[in-house]
């Protein structure tokens, strides 16, 4: 058995006979095409007039026409075609993996005018936020900023190293300096300490109080347009000092809670087996925390009430139990507290920014006389466009909820009115 190469069929004379098990290369049957050749395989027995041969690793012989790839192998000393060649058919014009494409599609060849979006704080919510940003490639660069050395960088380096892999061509990239928010036009603030067993969000207001301080001023030297989108617990008190500190806007500080809270409800439900939880349609209003406020009137599952489907009993079992996630996780950790599903919901909340046609999500908001409640940051419904907040939308709800909704306000109000 031989290899017949494209050499072969350019030195036949319009007719190139080969023994049946000879193995014609994609290459030399294209240029067969090419060049008219007829290719006649002949049986075993049968001694082929003028074959013309290669070994498996190709002879590539003088041509006449010096334009085919063969001829241009030719110039090149033998040695090295067959180190390139050994033992494999090559097709001409087949793609390179694109691992060993040698382009830089990290580096825009045209000006990119995707918005930038930074991350403070590399930690656990930090650092998963960054790369479920960059993941969704609507970035022409997120970076992460965190005090601790090296931190940031080297998490955005191997977050930039999966980029061929996860197909994304944000750049990542770390520092430990807030001049690195500059130009972005979204900021996530997750920089702060969170919960150890047994505290609760409110135990961190003093230490992370004074990051956030800290870090709205950078936020506001080098990000001065951004909106802010606060992670940081406890959340309604640190959204209210990044929007006082920063000066921004109300429109531009958004805390992220409801998000997750709503998530964290509906995954609940659906392990009753009712829906899946992409099927389940809940809202978590009020605060992160014991205020949390889910109108069941407003929840469904596969569009149907979800009041219909449950006992009240066990609804009111998992509304606990979605309002106690938080401190289900850090229980369980031990050490540190929830990250994946913050994270999500903070990447997906600046995501439905830049993307336009905002669904209706909880998020914490400055409530300006919405539903009557005491004016404060509180979780409220709204629809987000790339400038934050576009509108507070008013859902109906039932009394008792209403109630709720207002003592949740009225609690938050006092504890913001607290931090002097
Ligand atoms: P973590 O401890 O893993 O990360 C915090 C990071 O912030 C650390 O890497 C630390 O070095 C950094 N940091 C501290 N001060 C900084 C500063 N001045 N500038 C830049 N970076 C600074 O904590 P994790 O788990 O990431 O949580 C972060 C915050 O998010 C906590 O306050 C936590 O309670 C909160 N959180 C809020 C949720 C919500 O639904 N709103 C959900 C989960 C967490």
């Amino acid at each position: 058995m031989s290899v017949v190469s494209v050499a072969d069929v350019e030195t036949a004379n319009g007719v190139l006979l080969i023994a049946s098990r000879d193995i014609l290369t994609p290459l030399a049957a294209d240029r067969a095409k090419e060049l008219n050749v007829r290719i006649e395989r002949a049986s075993d027995a049968q001694k082929p007039a003028s074959t013309s041969v290669t070994s498996v690793r190709p002879i590539v012989r003088a041509p006449s026409k010096p334009t085919s790839t063969a001829a241009k192998l030719a110039t090149i000393p033998n040695s090295i075609q067959q180190d390139a060649l050994s033992g494999t058919l090559y097709r001409r014009g087949a793609p390179l993996p694109p691992k060993m494409r040698v382009t830089n599609d990290a580096a825009p060849k045209t000006q990119d005018d995707r918005p930038r979006a930074a991350v403070v704080g590399a930690g656990h919510v930090g650092a998963m936020t960054a790369l479920r940003l960059a993941e969704t490639s609507l970035f022409s660069r997120v970076v992460l900023v965190d005090i601790v050395p090296g931190l940031a960088a080297g998490l955005a380096l191997d977050m930039w190293h999966s980029s061929g892999l996860r197909r994304f061509t944000t750049r990542v990239e770390g520092s430990t300096d807030l001049s690195a928010l500059e130009d972005a036009s979204y900021v996530v603030m997750t920089a702060g300490r969170p919960r150890q067993p047994g505290m609760s969000r409110t135990d961190l207001t003093g230490v992370n109080a004074e990051i956030v301080g800290g870090v709205a001023d950078g936020i506001r030297r080098y990000a001065p347009n951004s909106v802010v989108v606060v992670v940081t617990n406890p959340l309604e008190e640190m959204t209210y000092l990044m929007a006082k500190r920063t000066g921004f806007p109300s429109k531009r500080v958004i805390g992220m809670a409801g998000v997750l809270d709503s998530a964290r409800f509906c995954s609940l439900i659906a392990l009753e087996g009712i829906a899946r939880s992409q099927d389940v349609e809940a809202i978590a209003l009020g605060s992160h925390g014991a205020e949390m406020v889910i109108p069941l009137s407003l929840a469904t599952a596969n569009g149907r009430p979800i009041e219909e489907l449950i006992a009240k009993d066990r609804l009111a079992a998992i509304v606990e139990r979605a309002r106690d996630s938080g401190a289900e996780v850090v229980k369980l950790l031990q050490k540190g507290s929830a990250y994946f599903s913050p994270a999500e919901s903070a990447a997906s909340m600046v995501a439905t920014m830049v993307r336009g046609g905002s669904p209706v999500i909880a998020a914490c908001v400055q409530s300006g006389g919405a539903y009557g409640v005491a004016d404060t940051r509180i979780g409220l419904p709204v629809r987000l466009d790339a400038s934050g907040v576009k509108e507070i939308l008013t859902l109906s709800l039932r009394p008792d909820e209403q109630a709720a909704l207002a003592q949740a306000a009225r609690s938050i109000a006092k504890r913001i009115s607290e931090l002097g």
